[in-house]
């Protein structure tokens, strides 16, 4: 890594990137941001890493969800306290089913670069380039707003740092006191049978909590009984940014990317030669890849020895989104060989990706009945081959939206997408979805943490 730095990506070449017509801008740009603290601290990092060594080693389960692409005009409180409870009440759903301690990240305070599968988006004749997210563009169909405005990688970096604020207080500051286990449930899930069913499952923790005080096991005396970490990661797309946020850690040296704490690779920009691996080479925090179903076997041990040649545990997490029907023929494979050689990666699914299809109004949406059917083949595979099905990795949302269909709970036909569809880009499942899917992960958990001890 002699000739490493964080600017080293420039020298490869790179895909899905913005055509900035104002370069000095940019430039001046990211001298500012390169100037603005940290977001994170590597001590941060290494303790997230440390967490997901043991999913790793099969001890505990990661949770990874959030926005698709986080939006500067949809920004405020109640969206990232609804998305802070959901993840509480998933969170609780799992580790008391699964039994293990789960580790929770979220797709929050930095996910606005969005690779797309076209350069250009043609309406009615007209062309113009495609959104790329909001620390690029804007989604509205107009030439100015497509235009890609190198200050709004301030604007990026200063709504990731008030949303990491909010987040760290809730963690921090009371709201993830397990004696609030009922409070985390969201008003609109209350009433219906998937809130009863959380709301059976609150009692018991309540009357476990009852019971421990009386032992003289309180909140006082225990700390993990009121608060948590809610890490933050994104995809580390937009490598300009990215490198304004690079830093050396004043102890030991390295080198780690303080917009996040985990950072991760698209399934379009994990070229072998191109120039986001060459960036991840050189940072030091825990990192993905997703793993869509063109990858290939040697393909694959290739990027695992250039991202994590010391074979560590917790610094690779591979994110498999193949869809419902391709996961069969094409994960069965990359998990044995990955095996067979004894790698170290942290396996999880993503069954967001895979499943896209249009309604036939014409909305991008995803099938809940595909998400869990790639989620629970996810689980079969790993169980035939002995191995650790280690986390789940989601697009999701703590609002009432109606971007995905089906789910028992909130059965949302095609014709319903459109009362409430406010996605910037893909699809999110609902809090009452996202909650429905961690009861039915809570099943297969337990099976396979049985099955593994
Ligand atoms: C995403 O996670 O939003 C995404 C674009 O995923 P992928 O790279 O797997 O397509
Ligand atoms: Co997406």
């Amino acid at each position: 890594m002699n000739n490493w730095n964080p600017s080293s990506w420039r020298d490869f070449p790179i895909k899905q990137q913005p055509t900035y017509a104002d370069l000095e801008k940019l430039a001046k740009v990211e001298k500012e941001l390169g100037s603005y603290p940290p977001l994170i601290f590597a001590g941060e990092a290494l303790k997230l890493k440390n967490e997901l060594a043991d999913v790793v080693n099969g001890k505990a389960f990661l949770l990874q969800g959030g926005d698709c692409a986080e939006s500067f005009n949809v920004f405020d409180a109640n969206n990232i306290k609804d998305l802070f409870k959901v993840m509480m009440q998933m969170a609780v759903v799992l580790t008391f089913s699964g039994g293990c301690p789960i580790v929770k990240i979220g797709r929050v305070a930095g996910q606005f670069a969005k690779p797309r599968s076209s350069d250009f988006e043609n309406i009615n004749g007209i062309e113009l380039p495609s959104y790329r997210g909001d620390i690029i563009n804007a989604v509205s169909f107009d030439e100015k707003s497509r235009m890609p405005k190198p200050k709004k990688l301030l604007k990026a970096y200063n709504q990731s740092a008030a949303t990491l604020n909010l987040l760290r207080a809730f963690s921090r500051g009371g709201m993830a006191d397990l004696h609030k286990v009922h409070a985390w449930n969201l008003d609109f899930i209350k009433g219906n049978t998937l809130g009863v069913k959380y709301e059976d499952l609150a009692s018991k923790i309540s009357e476990t909590l009852n019971f421990m005080k009386s032992c003289g096991i309180t909140a006082e005396n225990t700390a993990q009984l009121n608060e948590t970490t809610l890490y933050t990661s994104h995809e580390a797309l937009l490598l300009n940014y990215e490198e304004a946020l690079t830093r050396r850690d004043s102890i030991t040296g390295d080198w780690y990317d303080c917009s996040s704490h985990m950072l991760w690779i698209g399934d379009r920009t994990r070229d072998l030669d191109g120039a986001h691996l060459e960036f991840f080479k050189g940072i030091k925090n825990p990192i993905g890849c997703k793993v869509g179903p063109s990858m290939k076997e040697d393909e694959l041990i290739k990027l695992i020895d250039a991202l994590n040649p010391e074979n560590e545990a917790g610094r690779l997490n591979l994110i498999v989104r193949m869809g419902a029907s391709k996961i069969e023929d094409h994960f069965p494979n990359l998990l044995k060989r990955v095996k067979a050689e004894g790698k170290n990666v942290l396996w999880s699914s993503d069954p967001m990706h895979g499943n896209t299809i249009k309604a036939d109004n014409g909305y991008k949406t995803r099938d809940f009945a595909d998400i869990l059917s790639e989620v629970k083949q996810f689980f079969q595979i790993h169980k035939a081959e002995g191995t650790y099905a280690g986390g789940i990795h989601l697009e999701m949302t703590g609002q009432d939206v109606t971007e995905c269909t089906g789910s028992k709970s909130a059965a949302i036909t095609q014709e319903g997408l459109k009362n409430r569809y406010h996605t910037q880009c893909d699809p999110r499942l609902n809090a009452d979805q996202a909650l429905e899917l961690s009861f039915m992960i809570a099943e297969t958990l337990k099976e396979a943490r049985q099955d593994h001890n």
